[in-house]
């Protein structure tokens, strides 16, 4: 009988090849990564930022990259500064970024280099998205943000989960004794279950009270994490021709994203199934506003874009300013006593959450929060064609531009000489003490101008009940005697800030927690959504903010 083709000789040496032209392949790859390397690092520029960046010196003064940029800005006559080596221009001067965000704005898009780096997650969503298909899903998202149902379906979702499910989580931390967790992962599993509510009306349950990790929420996590390594790359070049020969961390984004697709999609069938008619969150809405305009329904990767963008949005940036919230809070107990003698006075125990837009204090303490940790620690722009800034920076066409909230809420020019002091009465300064937005261009927390942050109501809405139901209930004390527990944490390189090992606390009971009335919470024995009332139909989301 003829062995022929299933030889094992034949399969061994078949496999052997292959094995071979891995291996020239990886050897490749690796070759290729270290001549772009040194490309990349070669010292062409012998100037003192490049110099610095190239050898890494500036670690030795700096805990993060991000504290490096403040103090060169800070130095700046003009407040901007060139990293060469990076081909980009780095500025904290907010008539810069008001040319960049609003006067000249389509000069300035996200680009193609952005685009790349988001695009096998984000799709055509609109975070990676510039010109009409931007402007079109721009126009449906702010209506659908603004409007008063889904506001007030957002509402009780947050009330839900702070109630049922935050309050519970941190009660059983206290009761457990001695025991120390890390307050950042509560707080990414909390926002996670509270943008996936609003998002897809689903619930992942990642802050259950056994705390299990959803899988969407783990693939979801693999797939940002495993982007912003490729925006730290050698060049493009590399990830590209990993991606290409799926290899390494291109491979293990490429099997993330595929589980967020199908994840994502069950989401979208699930939802179909379930009826979008009466429903409130996010997919519903888009899916009937979608096929009214066309009369026909929307194609599930249009959807799957739409929803992952706004997981993307409304997960990561809350959690991180709430953790550096807690973090600032252990540090000054003093605000926290402030924000209870703010909530008692406003509503003593009953505190509805439409009263939360009454509380100026609290909300200046989470804006002077923001101001020294924004979750978004900066924001690259692409220069379409050459311009000159307006503080007479010239910008070749196809340069990047970044600008830097971090550091611009440490520049003195615009906070004064206590720009390094957390102290919230900065931003009461309106009649009675009331709370007075910066602009946003001094101030660019949430962006700025045509492309400003469509959740920053939501999501201040969201930080204020967090804020108060655990300020009101809880003493969080931060561990240990450095970083984050000194007040100066290590970030890791990611899309939004997170904090390097975590947030680890203590927490202590300071009486039973109060629910959303203002009953004492007692546990699972009162199901919250049978209890909160929607008091949202005139709901306003508090101060606001003006642009200009
Ligand atoms: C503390 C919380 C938040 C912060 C600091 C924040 C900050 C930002 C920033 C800096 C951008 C501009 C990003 C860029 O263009 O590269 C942005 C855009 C956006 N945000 Fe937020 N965000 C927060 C929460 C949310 C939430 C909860 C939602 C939605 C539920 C949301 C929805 C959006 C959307 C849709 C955009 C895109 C706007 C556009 O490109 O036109 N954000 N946000």
């Amino acid at each position: 009988m003829a062995m022929g083709y299933s030889s094992p000789s034949w399969a061994a040496a078949a496999a052997q090849c292959a094995g071979m032209a891995f291996f020239a392949a990886a050897a490749c790859v690796a070759a290729l990564g270290l001549v772009l390397l040194l490309v990349r690092r070669w010292p062409w520029c012998s100037c003192h930022v490049c110099r610095a960046y190239l050898t890494g010196s500036w670690s030795k003064d700096f805990p993060n990259l991000a504290d490096w940029y403040a103090h060169l800005l800070r130095a700046s006559p003009t407040a901007t500064v060139h990293v060469h080596v990076l081909g980009c221009t780095v500025t904290a001067n907010p008539s810069n970024v008001e040319y960049m965000l609003k006067t000249n704005f389509d000069n300035f898009p996200k680009g193609p280099a952005f685009a790349a780096l988001l695009g096998d997650l984000l799709g055509g969503g609109i975070f990676n998205v510039d010109g009409a298909a931007w402007r079109h899903q721009r126009k449906m998202a702010s209506l659908e943000l603004g409007s008063v149902a889904v506001r007030s379906y957002a509402y009780k979702i947050i009330a839900q989960e702070v109630e049922a499910r935050l309050l519970s989580a941190l009660a059983a931390a206290a009761d457990a004794g001695d025991v120390v967790i890390d307050l950042q992962d509560v707080f990414r599993r909390f926002a996670f279950d509270t943008i996936c509510k609003i998002s897809f009306g689903l619930d992942p349950g990642c802050l259950e009270r056994e705390m299990p990790m959803s899988k969407l929420a783990g693939a979801f996590d693999a797939a940002t994490r495993l982007c912003a390594m490729r925006g730290a790359a050698a060049s493009p070049l590399l990830w590209k021709v990993k991606r290409l020969l799926n290899m390494g961390s291109e491979r293990e984004l490429r099997s993330a994203i595929a589980l967020v697709d199908e994840l994502a999609a069950a989401m979208i069938r699930e939802r179909r199934k379930l009826g979008v008619a009466d429903s409130h969150d996010l997919l519903s809405r888009f899916m009937r506003a979608s096929s009214a305009a066309d009369g026909v329904d929307v194609d599930d990767k249009y959807l799957r874009d739409i929803v992952v963008s706004f997981l993307l949005a409304g997960r990561d940036t809350v959690s991180s300013a709430l953790t550096t919230l807690f973090m600032l809070l252990s540090k000054n107990p003093a605000v926290a006593a402030a924000m209870r003698a703010e909530v008692a006075a406003a509503a003593g125990d009953d505190i509805p959450y439409d009263r939360l837009k009454g509380l100026h204090y609290t909300h200046a303490v989470l804006y002077e929060n923001m101001r020294l940790f924004p979750p978004v620690q900066f924001d690259s722009k692409f220069c379409a064609g050459a311009d000159v800034l307006p503080d007479g920076t010239y910008v070749p066409g196809g340069a990047r531009v970044m600008y830097h909230p971090y550091a611009m809420g440490r520049m003195p020019r615009i906070w004064g000489a206590d720009h390094d002091a957390f102290r919230p009465e900065r931003w009461l300064t309106g009649p009675g003490g009331s709370f007075v937005p910066e602009s946003l261009y001094r101030y660019p927390v949430f962006q700025a101008g045509l492309r400003v942050c469509l959740g920053k109501e939501l999501a201040v809405t969201e930080m204020k009940a967090v804020a108060v139901a655990v300020v009101r209930a809880f003493d969080v004390e931060v561990v240990g005697d450095t970083g984050a527990a000194a007040g100066a944490p290590k970030f890791v390189s990611g899309l939004t800030a997170s904090i390097s090992g975590g947030l680890p606390v203590r927490i202590r009971r300071r009486a039973a927690p109060f629910n959303a009335r203002g009953n004492r919470f007692r546990g699972s024995e009162e199901h919250p959504e049978r209890r909160i009332r929607n008091q949202c139909t005139s709901y306003n989301w508090g101060p606001t903010d003006t642009d200009e």
